[in-house]
C-alpha cells in the first residue's frame, strides 16, 4: 500500500410541466439504445478512483463493477484511514476479483490522496466521491481541473457557501462536458418515474400536502459517547469517522439521513419549496456529547401555498417509519412505503391509502436504484451525452439543509436567503491536516456545542470566538401577511345578517 502520507504535515402541475422533461415511462432516455463506443480515452474500458473507502464508497464502486454494458474496472483508492481502505480493498476483491485493478501503488492514504487517486485516472473515467459532504466542492474541484467524470454521494452541500461554489465549479464541469452523477438514487428508481409521469398528468389532481418521515432508532454515528483519547488519539479522524455526530462534517444526521424523503417529495411535486419552518429537541441524548437533535419536525411550504411536513427522530421504543406520501386534489400516493427499495409506490383515488382505493401500483420487483443510478451514468459517458446532476443536488441539499437550521435555530428560514448566506461550516476543510486541529473542539466538560433554537438565532450552535470562523448571519425574518383589517373581518358577519334579514 501506498502509505505516503500525501497531506503536507501529515406553480402548478401544468405549469411545472413546461419547464421540466418527464421521464419517458419512468425511465431513463438512455435505456435501450443501443450505445456507440466512444469514450473520450480512447479504450472501450471506463476506469473509476474511490475516494472514502468507506460503507457507501464500497457499494458505489460494487455498483460500479456491477455494470455490463461496459468493462468498468476500479483502479485506485483514498481515504484518510488505512484500516478502512483495506476494509474496503477486501471486500471488493472478494465480490468484484475481474475486475479490481488496484495495485499497492495505487491506495493513497491521506487528506490530499484524493489528489493521487485522481491522477490516477484519464480522461472520461470516473472519481467516485463517498467521504462526508464537508470535503465534496474541494474534490470536485480537482476533478474538474483534470477532467474526469465524477460521481458523488449525497447531500453534496450543507450551507449557503458550499452551495454556491458547488454552482460555480459545475459551469466549469458543464463547459467541459463532464458528466456528473448525484446520489440520489431514488431519481432513477423506474417505479418513482412512473409514478412521477402519472402525477404530473394529474391523476391524483394538483398536490396540496407531501408526508415524509425518517423515524427510526439510533442511526449510523449520529449518537457519539465521549472520545477516549487513549483509543482514538486523534481528534480530527474520531471527528471524521463519527461524521453524523458533528455538523461541520455532516450537517449531523438530519442533512445526511432526511435528504431523501425531502427530495422524492419534491420531486413528485415538481418544485422546491421556499420557506421552511421547524421545530426539534434533545429530549433522550442520555450521556451523547454529539450536535445533533434526537427529533426534528418541519413544515415547508412551496410557492403555491402546498405543503411538506417531514418527520425525523431517532429514538429507542418510538414508533418507526421510513416513508413518503403525498395527497392531491384528487387523490394520494405513496412514493416509497418502507426505506429507498422498492419503493412500492402507487396511486389512490381517495385520500385514504387502502386497497379498494388503489388505482395504479408499480411493477414488482423493481430493480435496485443503486445499480441503476450507475447504469444511466456509464450509459451517458458512452454515448456522449449531456449528464449533470448537480443543480438538482444541491436544491435538495439546501432544501434539506435549511430544515435543519429552522430547526436548530428556531426561525422561519427562505430557500433565498439560505443559498445566499455566508455562514459556512467548515471554510478551511481544504487546509486540514493529518495532526491538525480538529473543526470543533469540546468544552471542558468534553461536551460539543449543540444548537439553542430561540437563543442562538443566527448560527446553529455557540461557537468561541478563537475556534470560530464563522461569521454570524442575520436569518431573514418570518414573512408576516398583511393583517385583515377590522372592516374586511366584519364583512363576511355583515353579510350574513344581511342575508338574514333577506
Ligand atoms: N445514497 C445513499 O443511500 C447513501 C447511503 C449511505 C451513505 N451515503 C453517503 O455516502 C457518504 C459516506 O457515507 P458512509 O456511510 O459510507 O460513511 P463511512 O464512514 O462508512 O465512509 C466514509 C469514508 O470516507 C473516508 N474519509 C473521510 N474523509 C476523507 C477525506 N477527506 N479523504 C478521503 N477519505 C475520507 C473515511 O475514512 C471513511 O472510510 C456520505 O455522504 C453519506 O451521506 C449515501
Amino acid at each position: 500500500m501506498n502509505t505516503i502520507i500525501t497531506d503536507p504535515s501529515a406553480a402548478s402541475r401544468r405549469e411545472f410541466l413546461k419547464t421540466t422533461t418527464k421521464t419517458a415511462a419512468g425511465l431513463s432516455v438512455l435505456s435501450g439504445i443501443s450505445l456507440p463506443h466512444v469514450h473520450a480515452a480512447g479504450s472501450d474500458e471506463i476506469r473509476t478512483a474511490l475516494i472514502g473507502c468507506g460503507g457507501r464508497g464500497t457499494g458505489a464502486a460494487s455498483n460500479a463493477m456491477g455494470i455490463q454494458q461496459r468493462v468498468t474496472r476500479l483502479v485506485a483508492m483514498a481515504d484518510v484511514s488505512e484500516k478502512r481502505l483495506k476494509g474496503s480493498f477486501e471486500a471488493l476483491t472478494a465480490k468484484h476479483p475481474d475486475r479490481m485493478s488496484v495495485s499497492e501503488d495505487s491506495k493513497f492514504i491521506g487528506f490530499d490522496a484524493y489528489k493521487h487517486a485522481i491522477d490516477s485516472l484519464r480522461k472520461g473515467d470516473v472519481a467516485i466521491f463517498t467521504t462526508p459532504v464537508a470535503f465534496r466542492w474541494v474534490h470536485f474541484k480537482y476533478a474538474i481541473e483534470k477532467g474526469v467524470n465524477v460521481f458523488m454521494e449525497k447531500p453534496i452541500c450543507t450551507d449557503g457557501p458550499t452551495a454556491r461554489r458547488l454552482l460555480a465549479l459545475n459551469e466549469e464541469a458543464k463547459k467541459k462536458n463532464l458528466k456528473v452523477g448525484v446520489g440520489l438514487m431514488c431519481r432513477h428508481c423506474r417505479v418513482r418515474g412512473e409514478l412521477f409521469n402519472r402525477i404530473q398528468d394529474g391523476e391524483i389532481g394538483d398536490l396540496l400536502m407531501m408526508r415524509a418521515y425518517r423515524m427510526q432508532g439510533p442511526i449510523g454515528s449520529a449518537f457519539t459517547l465521549p472520545r477516549d483519547p487513549k483509543v482514538d488519539t486523534n481528534e480530527l479522524q474520531w471527528q471524521i469517522q463519527r461524521f453524523h455526530s458533528f455538523l461541520w462534517a455532516s450537517g449531523g444526521g438530519f442533512s445526511d439521513f432526511n435528504i431523501h424523503n425531502i427530495d422524492e417529495a419534491c420531486w413528485m411535486k415538481n418544485d422546491w419549496p421556499v420557506e421552511v419552518q421547524a421545530s426539534g429537541g434533545r429530549s433522550d441524548r442520555g450521556d451523547y456529547i454529539d450536535q445533533n437533535f434526537d427529533h426534528y419536525s418541519c413544515e415547508y411550504t412551496f410557492k403555491d401555498g402546498a405543503k411538506l411536513f417531514l418527520e425525523g427522530r431517532t429514538a429507542i421504543g418510538t414508533h418507526n417509519q421510513f416513508a413518503t406520501q403525498v395527497h392531491g386534489t384528487k387523490g394520494s400516493a405513496i412514493v416509497s412505503t418502507a426505506g429507498h427499495f422498492p419503493s412500492k409506490a402507487m396511486t389512490f383515488n381517495s385520500q385514504k391509502m387502502q386497497r379498494s382505493n388503489i388505482i395504479w401500483r408499480g411493477k414488482q420487483p423493481e430493480p435496485n436504484p443503486y445499480d441503476l443510478e450507475w447504469q444511466d451514468l456509464i450509459a451517458a459517458i458512452v454515448a456522449d451525452k449531456p449528464y449533470n446532476e448537480v443543480e438538482r443536488g444541491v436544491k435538495s441539499s439546501v432544501t434539506t439543509a435549511m430544515g435543519r437550521a429552522a430547526a436548530h435555530t428556531g426561525q422561519v428560514i427562505r430557500y433565498d436567503d439560505y443559498i445566499n448566506s455566508p455562514f459556512e461550516f467548515s471554510p478551511g476543510v481544504d487546509k486540514l491536516t493529518m495532526d491538525g486541529p480538529a473543526p470543533i473542539i469540546a468544552d471542558a466538560n468534553g461536551k460539543y456545542p449543540v444548537p439553542q433554537p430561540g437563543i442562538l438565532k443566527d448560527r446553529e450552535y455557540a461557537m468561541e470566538p478563537q475556534a470560530n470562523p464563522f461569521p454570524l448571519i442575520p436569518m431573514a425574518p418570518a414573512p408576516v401577511e398583511e393583517p385583515l383589517s377590522p372592516p374586511e373581518r366584519q364583512k363576511p358577519a355583515a353579510k350574513k345578517k344581511e342575508a338574514k334579514k333577506a
